[in-house]
């Protein structure tokens, strides 16, 4: 983006980009959307979570991960152990799409495009968070990350991949995708490899 008089000058920390991000106007999401939900945590945290967009509870309150797909999450941190203080998250697109039914807003799936656009804050997060270990939940993250065009969870989950920057990417799936399965069995069987995946990025964090 060298000499574009449209591009913004230069953003040098996390504080100024989660400020940058809300004049973002590199898709049309922020059109509709309440507001840019940049990620959250240390500095200095060892391990980044990559979410797929803000749902309906993050965008009207600005921070990430803080709604049922967000307490899912939470609790599998705690169940393996890893330590909080380490751990910073985000999403791999920062505003919220949805389609408007009634007074509800039915989220969709960002696309390649937008993807791509929200890819220019994602790689700042990870340029001055520096994380050890990133972790993708979910095709959209796992997208994101590997600038891929389409990401099968099932082939891909359960092995370090080494990124460009020296970090290693897990691929797991989404919180959502746990929230969504309708027996209690089938639930239990997919936390289970949820936390299995959560556990070995502990152990890579040590
Ligand atoms: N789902 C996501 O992918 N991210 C959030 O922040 C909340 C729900």
């Amino acid at each position: 983006h060298d000499g574009d008089p449209n591009e913004p000058k230069e953003i040098a920390s996390l504080a100024e980009a989660k400020i940058a991000i809300e004049e973002c106007r590199r898709c049309p999401l922020y059109e509709h959307a309440t507001q840019a939900v940049f990620g959250e945590g240390p500095v200095s945290a060892e391990v980044m979570f990559v979410g797929e967009q803000p749902g309906d509870q993050e965008d009207l309150q600005g921070k990430p991960f803080i709604g049922p797909a967000g307490q899912v999450l939470d609790e599998a941190i705690e169940k393996v152990g890893i330590d909080r203080r380490k751990v910073y998250v985000t999403n791999a697109v920062k505003h919220f799409k949805f389609e408007p039914r009634g007074k509800r807003r039915i989220h969709q799936r960002p696309d390649g495009g937008e993807v791509q656009a929200c890819k220019f804050w994602v790689d700042l997060e990870r340029q001055f968070v520096r994380p050890k270990v990133v972790v993708a939940l979910g095709a959209t993250a796992a997208q994101s990350l590997l600038g891929r065009a389409s990401v099968t969870i099932s082939k891909v989950r359960g092995e370090p991949i080494p990124l460009d920057d020296g970090s290693v990417l897990f691929i797991t799936n989404h919180p959502s995708y746990l929230l969504r399965i309708p027996d209690a069995e089938g639930k239990a069987r997919e936390r289970g490899k949820f936390e299995a995946d959560l556990a070995m990025v502990r152990e890579v964090m040590e």
